[in-house]
């Protein structure tokens, strides 16, 4: 496994792999990287002949300084872990090498981007894209793979590529993009880098989260939308240090919210709580059908 720093390097090697017919699976990360982190890798080793594995914390799409200082920053043990993988390049630039000068595109999907996260983080979605429009066209991939955990990035991401596809970029229209099911811990909390920065007793409390989740499934068998929204956020409420910020009910496809169970093939309920004093914000959502 090689660790690239810059982006001519980056696109030398992938362009030697596509003169062989090599196809390249990517896997973008934000580093700290855990389970959930490797699943991908690992499906992407299966899958493709390379795989390129980018660490970059990326500023655009913190909203809060803070939130962006406070980021566990690990690459010694995250390359470690990568070449136990099978790995083959990781990409960990600095920041003026990805930003040389302010990236001042805008992206616009609505609703998939205004809803949920993108209500909350304005801007966070903006830099998402930003960044991981800049790893497409650097790496120009066949397949690249991201967590189900960040359900609405998924389908943010998916906009993004379709509407390139539409403009005629030749690497959209290659690209496929592969979602992977969320890792969790035995407790059930769903795998994030931001665990790390959880107290004892905050990590201690997480779960109820999840739980409260997965009990809503079997409830939603018998009551409505809402009645099953309330339960949800009433049952993670109740547990002293966890406070829920926004949970939806939505069209897993559209991210628009239902108010009945018909209103979709396909629903999926998204969750924000704040976890402990700091606070730690936890995401996690679940399938209803
Ligand atoms: O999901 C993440 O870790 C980040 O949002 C991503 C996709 C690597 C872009 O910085």
């Amino acid at each position: 496994m090689e660790i690239i720093n810059s982006v001519k390097e980056l696109k030398a090697k992938v362009s030697a792999l596509r003169s062989l017919n090599k196809t390249v699976g990517l896997v973008p990360t934000m580093g700290a990287l855990h389970a959930g982190h490797a699943s991908l890798v690992s499906r992407s080793v299966q899958e493709n002949d390379a795989t390129v594995v980018s660490v970059f914390v990326n500023p655009t799409q913190f909203n809060d300084k803070n939130d962006l200082q406070a980021y566990p920053r690990t690459l010694d043990a995250d390359c470690e872990l990568l070449s136990s993988i099978g790995a083959t390049y990781v990409f960990a630039p600095s920041v003026e090498e990805v930003y040389p000068e302010p990236d001042t595109r805008s992206f616009s999907y609505p609703p998939t981007d205004q809803v949920m996260e993108g209500a909350f983080r304005p801007g966070h979605f903006n830099g998402v894209c930003q960044i991981v429009s800049k790893l497409f066209m650097f790496v120009e991939p066949d397949r690249a793979y991201f967590g189900e955990k960040d359900f609405q990035q998924i389908a943010v991401i998916k906009a993004m590529v379709a509407d390139y596809k539409c403009q005629g970029a030749e690497w959209a229209k290659r690209l496929t993009i592969c979602p992977c099911p969320i890792i969790r811990e035995d407790d059930g909390l769903a795998r994030s880098s931001r665990n790390t920065l959880l107290s004892a007793s905050e990590r201690a409390i997480a779960p109820g989260i999840y739980q409260a989740l997965q009990s809503s499934v079997e409830y939603s068998k018998t009551h409505s939308v809402q009645e099953t929204h309330d339960k949800a956020v009433s049952e993670i409420n109740a547990i002293e240090g966890l406070e829920v910020q926004y949970y939806d009910i939505v069209n897993a496809l559209t991210l628009e919210s239902v108010t009945a169970w018909e209103d979709a093939p396909h629903i999926q309920g998204c969750i924000t709580v704040f976890c402990g004093s700091t606070p730690i914000r936890l995401i996690d959502n679940i399938k209803y059908k």
